[in-house]
């Protein structure tokens, strides 16, 4: 089996659009071979696609939820003359998306989180502080969008949002700032609020930019991304063989703590306690095949600086049954985006 690009990367050429981080090991936990069907679950500008292509004689189903993101990949579905398939979906919905292709069960399932380098460096999609565009942030085009949000939320929930999934600890001041600042005009692109957050949030030579933990608090609450991680992470258990891997590269501790708790809680292999025989553990749903996350090496990251804080975890899928429940106890709390949009 090899992890390279192989005739894909030729037939499909041009300038790397995103660089796929961990691609390597993440097509060899998935183990690929010739048969298999493979769902990569964000297909962003189709890096662990053609790995995955290339590996082995196997089918692709590749879904994201950016709409452009499979416009892109139109030319990597005939090249990969019927063994690519790509739907524009949620991965949260991975398992119906598989059986809407005529898939019941797969072989590997492969989450490489966070935001394409295209998202990014595009300033009309409002995700970046250093290019300044509409404060736009979603990953699908649809629903709220971070102007929403920062406009009609409440200074507490405002604040909650950008300490919990940002991890800002100046997220009352940012909070305040932003309060103070809406009510004299509407916050409308990037630039405005990169400059309110640096206003109250200090930082010194080297440190990161002083608005990234407000950005990343904003866009994962606008796109919902810890519970589609969960989602997917469920949603995986369901559709995965026996023997079916799940390998999942996250950028930030939130994710990774996700990742990590539910691989560990299927894994658990410990039996009921003596004590309480009557307490009888479900049968574990995975085998974890990480101890500890694999991360990039010094090359990847000197190569590519976005690296430096990838996680890979992965895990086999065991033959029991799939847990009931949607695993929403690993979730943060938070108050649900409609409820922010009302305001206080
Ligand atoms: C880091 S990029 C993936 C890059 C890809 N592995 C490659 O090598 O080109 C993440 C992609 O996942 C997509 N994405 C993020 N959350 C998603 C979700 N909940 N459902 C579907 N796609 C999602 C994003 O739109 C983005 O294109």
């Amino acid at each position: 089996m090899t992890a390279g690009g192989g005739g894909f990367a030729a037939v499909v050429g041009g300038p790397a659009l995103h660089i796929p981080v961990l691609g390597r090991p993440a097509v060899d936990f998935l183990n690929v071979h010739d048969g298999g069907v493979y769902i990569d679950a964000t297909f962003g500008a189709g890096g662990y696609t053609r790995a995955i292509l290339a590996a082995a004689n196997c089918k692709v189903i590749g879904i994201d939820r950016d709409q452009s993101a499979i416009a892109l990949g139109a030319d990597l579905v005939q090249a990969a003359n019927g063994r690519l398939t790509l739907i524009e979906d949620r991965f949260s919905n991975l398992d119906a998306v598989a059986r809407s292709a005529g898939v019941d069960a797969v072989d590997g399932v492969v989450l490489d989180l966070g935001v394409s380098s295209m998202q990014l460096d595009t300033p009309a999609r409002g995700f970046s502080f250093r290019l300044d565009g509409p404060l736009d942030m979603r990953m699908g085009g649809e629903g709220p969008s971070a102007a929403d949000v920062v406009n009609a939320a409440g200074e507490r929930d405002l604040a909650n949002i950008i300490f919990i999934l940002g991890e800002e600890r100046h997220s009352r001041a940012v909070a305040r700032a932003i309060v103070k600042a809406r009510s004299a005009a509407p916050i409308r692109t990037t630039r405005a609020l990169a400059d309110i957050v640096s206003s109250v949030v200090r930082s010194r030579p080297g440190d990161i930019h002083p608005a990234t933990r407000t950005f990343q608090g904003l866009r994962i609450f606008v796109n919902d991304e810890l519970g589609e991680l969960v989602g997917a992470l469920t949603a995986a258990e369901r559709i995965l063989k026996p023997q079916g891997r799940l390998v999942a590269v996250s950028f930030h501790s939130l994710e990774d703590r996700i990742v990590k708790s539910f691989l560990v809680g299927r894994s658990d292999t410990r039996a009921g306690s003596r004590h309480a025989p009557e307490l009888k553990r479900p049968s574990p749903t995975f085998r974890l095949l990480t101890k500890r996350p694999v991360t990039a090496d010094a090359d990847e990251v000197a190569r590519n600086p976005r690296a430096r804080s990838a996680k890979l975890r992965a895990a086999e899928r065991e033959p029991a049954p799939a847990r009931a429940g949607d695993a929403s106890d690993l979730l943060p709390r938070l108050p649900a985006l409609a409820d922010v949009l009302q305001g206080h």
